[in-house]
């Protein structure tokens, strides 16, 4: 008994610190992007509105409206959609997503004025209907003409829109991939005008309409391989006093790569050189990773977008959801097929908090289920009565606590007397149990494993034996002689556990991140003492090829958690274990 008063005072303390609006969950409204980042940069979307695809404005319209402060036209603004025929021009549809945009309060971004791809080939063709760059000669008035033609689209185009479409990307991926070119040599702009085609149209573009953002957009702009031509194209620009405002890094990237490191190398030079830079056409495709992965790289990409705020000021997403992503198989975008917000939607509404802690805050962090399974109530994390709880407690029979969560049960309405600790999924029994609860809280558990720098003691290779508990998932405790192995971590004072991870060999960098693997440890669990003498197993797991275990547990105390470990792997004959790190979720009980 006297534990447990200790127990709920220290429960009460820390709740007081991270105490937030306590509300049914039931309710829950999306959060917007939109609202969330604009005191950063304005959010983006491609939208589809052009007459042969699917027409994402109409299906995903919630979303646009809920989500964005910025629209760009997939393909309803590119020079085979404007001017399919000389002279002969196609607004409608662009149209349409500029009066959706002023309705809604959205900036418009246009896309594109020049490019080697989507645009006719009559731009192209001299007056007997030849292709000039396939000429063996280019005359003047080849060149002329193409330059008539650019300049006319451009004029044409700007001033059909006029200040409805506040940034342009007046020229598209004219630098070349390969290192022996600064500009692409298979751009019939660049056979036939050289160089000059970038100049003259950002000169039109600025004489039409001195108000516009002027942008240069390619892809890989931040990448090291390439990212030295863009600068040599941007500097001989801004040195010729051409009128150039921004780039635009288009963020065609993967779960795997490129690193942040590089883009923030990549966004560095170019807020360096005085540019705005806008992220035109992000989307994150999942290379074979986990949604969870996904949302830890979207996470830290935001992060980093609002470090380089200062110059970043548009980050424009390509596409709304998978079902509608020209990268549809590689499902890159923060809603999924159905529109459902994914973990990397979660992820980007607050990148201080780990995904799932931001979808607890809005949806609930507790569900209870009745015993057909039917959702009774939900709460969000906070403080309860039993009295405001708006459900019946007697009717649930089981608890679904969100990960990284616990609720605590309390005898009296004012958090305290006796207690009961969930966490995972549980059975209750609510018709015992509602006559004797007076109130609840429901709380984070913390973003930091407790094991985190202890000390440890391990069965081999104690001298490496630290490296799992180091924090650094490259590092690893890795004995090879013979099992059982255990790893011991004195946590230093009691702890209620609720949460218990483990980094095996298959998250290692000689494995590339694989998420199974029969190399990983097979049977093993997590042992419990209050003094170190005495062992329980709290959690146990068999049979595992997973690379990464991450399971709740039924909430218990205890100073010392240990991880022993039966079968390193799946194959009898490799006695190798690789622990890269063991990670303990719990509050302090003392
Ligand atoms: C490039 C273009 C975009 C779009 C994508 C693929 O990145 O800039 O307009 O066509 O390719 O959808």
């Amino acid at each position: 008994m006297r534990t447990t008063r200790v127990l709920v005072a220290t429960f009460l303390a820390l709740f007081l610190l991270v105490s937030s609006s306590v509300a049914l969950a039931e309710d829950y409204v999306l959060p917007s992007l939109r609202e969330i980042y604009k005191d950063y940069f304005h959010i983006g979307g491609a939208v589809s509105v052009a007459s042969w695809a699917p027409k994402t404005l109409v299906s995903h319209r919630d979303l646009i409206e809920g989500q964005l402060s910025s629209v760009t036209a997939e393909n309803a603004m590119k020079p085979d959609y404007l001017q399919p025929r000389e002279g002969v021009f196609n607004f409608r549809e662009a149209d349409n997503l500029i009066r959706f945009a002023k309705e809604h309060g959205m900036v418009v971004r246009g896309h594109t004025l020049v490019w080697h791809a989507q645009t006719p080939d009559w731009f192209f063709r001299d007056k007997d209907g030849k292709l000039i760059y396939e000429k063996d000669e280019i005359t003047e008035e080849d060149r002329q003409l193409v330059i008539d033609r650019l300049e006319r689209h451009i004029e044409a185009v700007m001033t059909h829109f006029g200040d409805s479409v506040y940034a342009w990307d007046v020229v598209n991926e004219a630098v070349s991939d390969d290192a022996a070119y600064i500009l692409r040599p298979d751009s019939p702009w660049y056979r036939i005008l050289g160089d000059d085609f970038i100049k003259i149209a950002f000169r039109k573009a600025h004489e039409v309409d001195p108000d516009a953002k002027l942008f240069y957009n390619d892809y890989n702009a931040e990448m090291a391989y390439k990212r030295g031509r863009v600068v040599a194209l941007l500097r001989d620009l801004i040195n010729e006093g051409v009128p150039i405002h921004g780039i635009g890094i288009q963020g065609h990237w993967g779960v795997n790569g490129p690193s942040v490191s590089e883009i923030e190398d990549g966004i560095r030079l170019y807020a360096d050189m005085g540019l705005e830079i806008h992220i035109t056409e992000l989307d994150v495709g999942m290379d074979g990773r986990t949604p969870e992965e996904q949302a830890e790289r979207y996470r830290e990409l935001f992060e980093l977008f609002k470090k380089y705020s200062y110059a970043i000021t548009n980050v424009t997403l390509w596409g709304i959801a998978d079902d509608a992503s020209w990268r549809s198989n590689d499902n890159p975008l923060l809603f999924d097929r159905t529109h459902k917000p994914k973990p990397a939607f979660w992820a980007v509404v607050d990148t201080s908090k780990p995904w799932h802690v931001n979808k607890a805050e809005y949806t609930g962090a507790v569900f209870f289920k009745n015993g057909a399974g039917e959702i009774v109530g939900s709460l969000r994390p906070g403080e309860y009565t039993v009295d405001d709880l708006g459900f019946d407690l007697e009717e649930v029979s089981r608890l679904e606590v969100a990960k990284g969560h616990l609720v605590t049960f309390y005898e009296s309405k004012d958090l305290s007397g006796e207690v009961w600790h969930f966490a995972g999924t549980s059975e209750f029994s609510g018709r015992e149990m509602a006559d004797r609860i007076g109130s609840l809280a429901i709380r984070y558990v913390g973003a930091e494993s407790i094991t985190l720098n202890k000390p440890v003691e391990a069965s081999a290779a104690q001298d490496r034996a630290h490296r799992a508990v180091d924090g650094n998932p490259i590092t690893s405790w890795s004995p090879r002689e013979n099992p059982p192995y255990w790893l011991t971590v004195d946590l230093g004072q009691r702890y209620l556990l609720t949460r218990w991870v483990t980094r095996l060999q298959g998250t290692g960098p000689l494995m590339g991140g694989i998420l199974n693997s029969p190399l990983n440890a097979a049977d093993f669990s997590l042992q419990v003492s209050e003094d170190g003498d005495d062992w329980f197993d709290a959690d146990a797991v068999t049979d595992n090829t997973a690379s990464i275990t991450d399971r709740d547990i039924n909430p218990v105390t205890a100073r010392y958690v240990r991880l022993y470990v039966s079968r390193p792997t799946s194959l009898d004959f490799n006695q190798n274990l690789v622990v890269h790190e063991f990670e303990v979720y719990g509050l302090p009980s003392e």
